[in-house]
């Protein structure tokens, strides 16, 4: 049996939310209290925050994303930001999330440039997938998920895969304050990680992390973390609270500290 070690991520998608000093509050206040649990920590501002918070973090393990990309490194695509740009301030970047979507028109096709784009430029993806409610009522949602997911890492080396991460976020539970039962996430990642063998291959899928995103709060993470497959989340709401975000981030390295003492 592979026993790779995935170390479990936790990564604050903030949306369009906080101006500067905001976020530097945040941000600040974030730092000492996550600085040694065992686990990563991904902040994904806005791209106008990456600056100064890059200068805020530099030799913390704090990382930071950008919550979007365009696929051109340059040229006239006005209002557009490139992957050799971002690169400069942070080293992940954000695809596929549900609301670049369905109010950005991003497709598959778009998603899969974007990905590529990144990746090509050095950085690291987190890919969220997952279905609308329309979809899971229809009984269809891993296959759904399996497509999404197929179509944006199909083709990917392995050295590029070990830089992506898979966030399965079911839109129905975004932002609701209805996250995903545990049997729901369970049953997908499941879904996931099976096929993922196929696809991209037993050790290729040993090391990829798969987080779950969708109205993660300090109440709900420890259960969520406990599914087997699921390594860290991808936290919308709950990431603009220091004390929430923290208390989250707590619940991630215990259950890891419990899962490495259960072995
Ligand atoms: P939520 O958002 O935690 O507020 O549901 C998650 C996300 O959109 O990534």
């Amino acid at each position: 049996m592979t026993t790779a070690y995935r170390r479990p991520l936790l990564a604050g998608n903030w949306k369009m939310n906080l101006n500067r000093l905001d976020a530097v509050e945040l941000v600040s206040s974030l730092m000492p209290s996550l600085a040694e649990g065992g686990c990563d920590v991904l902040l994904l501002p806005p791209f106008v925050h990456l600056f100064p918070l890059s200068r805020l973090l530099a030799g913390t393990s704090i990382q930071l994303g950008a919550q979007n990309v365009y696929f051109e490194p340059a040229g006239a695509f006005t209002g557009e930001v490139s992957a050799p740009m971002l690169q400069e301030t942070c080293g992940a970047v954000l695809v596929g999330h549900s609301e670049r979507r369905t109010i950005f028109g991003e497709t598959d096709e778009v998603v899969a440039r974007k990905l590529r784009a990144l990746l090509s430029s050095g950085m690291s993806a987190v890919l969220a997938v997952g279905e609308s409610g329309e979809i899971r009522d229809s009984g269809m949602s891993a296959s759904h998920v399996l497509m999404q997911t197929d179509a944006a890492l199909g083709g990917l080396d392995q050295e590029q895969l070990s830089r992506c991460v898979i966030a399965y976020e079911p839109i129905w539970a975004i932002g609701t304050g209805k996250s995903a039962t545990q049997a729901e996430v369970g049953e997908m990642v499941t879904a996931l990680r099976q096929h993922l063998v196929g696809s991209i291959g037993a050790d290729a899928e040993a090391r990829l992390r798969i987080l779950y995103g969708g109205s993660v709060t300090p109440a709900n993470a420890a259960g969520l973390f406990a599914i087997p497959g699921v390594d860290g989340a991808l936290v919308g709401g709950a990431s603009l609270d220091a004390d929430g975000f923290t208390a989250i981030y707590h619940a991630l390295c215990a259950s890891t500290a419990q899962a490495d003492g259960g072995q």
